[in-house]
């Protein structure tokens, strides 16, 4: 009952940014709320990171990674090492991040798909060093994905990969980025959390189907049978979730793991719901 009107209360949108005023995720609330009520200045990828670990530990999985595609100028992959450093210390998993980047910008849009009336080539260049010396324990690999990702990942072994988090703005470089799942399906969680920036965008960006990212997506899932990403369906009646868009699901159907049940106590209060009261 008190549960449902705190939950009623935070639906209403003046209470809930005065809490997001009042949190963020330096305050003592416990990860998991800050995440739930949206507190996080980057609460998507907060989200995608959260329940990757989530995942993680119903299948008593340790050590995961979460892959930056597009870092620019490092500001979000500053913050991921704080969450990460947060969902460490509230469920034990550590998460490794990697950040994949030109380090000079945009490479140069190859056609239409890669919407060259706004984006062009050296956009959102990187101070690397700078970046580096902020960073704590962060993976960068730069020069073109197409170049460096399979390298990277054949001479170092990462943790599975729970949750990825596209921003390469165009259709060429997110194709690219895409090929990782090329990788054994080992290489990552049976399920991985993914973030698409370029989901959702202004009157000046128009991204859909047949541009950027969307258009990348849209051709993975054409060509592949096996693994497919789709848009969440759990967050989109959340009318006040500004993101609710930009997040997607990969599923790899073939995955040693991908049937191992993780009903836990989730599933007891649903079936403790469903029971007849007598
Ligand atoms: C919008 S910025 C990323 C912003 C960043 N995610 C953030 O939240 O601060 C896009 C970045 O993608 C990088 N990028 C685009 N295509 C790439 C490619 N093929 N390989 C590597 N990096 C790429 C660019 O260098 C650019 O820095």
């Amino acid at each position: 009952m008190i549960r449902n009107i705190l939950k009623s209360l935070y639906m209403g949108s003046v209470f809930r940014d005065l809490l997001k005023l009042c949190l963020n995720e330096r305050s003592w609330v416990p990860f998991h709320y800050l995440v739930t009520i949206q507190a996080l200045s980057r609460p998507a990828h907060a989200y995608c990171m959260w329940y990757a670990a989530d995942l993680a530990l119903r299948l008593g999985i340790k050590e995961i990674s979460a892959i930056e595609f597009g870092v620019a100028g490092g500001n979000t992959l500053r913050i991921l090492e704080r969450y990460a450093k947060r969902i460490k210390k509230t469920t034990g998993i550590s998460i490794h991040l990697i950040g994949f980047d030109t380090g000079e910008g945009l490479p140069t849009p190859e056609g239409e798909a890669d919407l060259p009336y706004w984006f062009a080539s050296g956009q959102y260049p990187m101070d690397e060093s700078k970046l580096r010396e902020v960073l704590h324990g962060s993976d960068v690999v730069i020069g073109n994905v197409n170049q460096t990702m399979e390298s990277y990942l054949f001479s170092k072994h990462i943790p599975p990969i729970g949750a990825m988090f596209f921003d390469v703005d165009l259709f060429s470089s997110t194709r690219d980025c895409l090929t990782i799942f090329k990788q054994p399906a080992e290489q990552f969680l049976p399920r991985v959390f993914t973030y698409i920036d370029d989901a959702v965008g202004s009157h000046l960006e128009l991204y859909g189907e047949f541009n950027g990212a969307l258009m990348a997506l849209d051709e993975f899932n054409k060509l592949n049978t096996r693994i497919k990403i789709h848009m969440n369906r759990n967050l989109l009646p959340q009318y006040f979730n500004r993101w609710r868009y930009n997040v997607y699901y990969a599923h790899l159907f073939d995955h040693p793991l991908y049937t191992r049940y993780i009903g836990g106590k989730e599933k007891e209060n649903e079936q403790r719901f469903l029971r007849l009261d007598l």
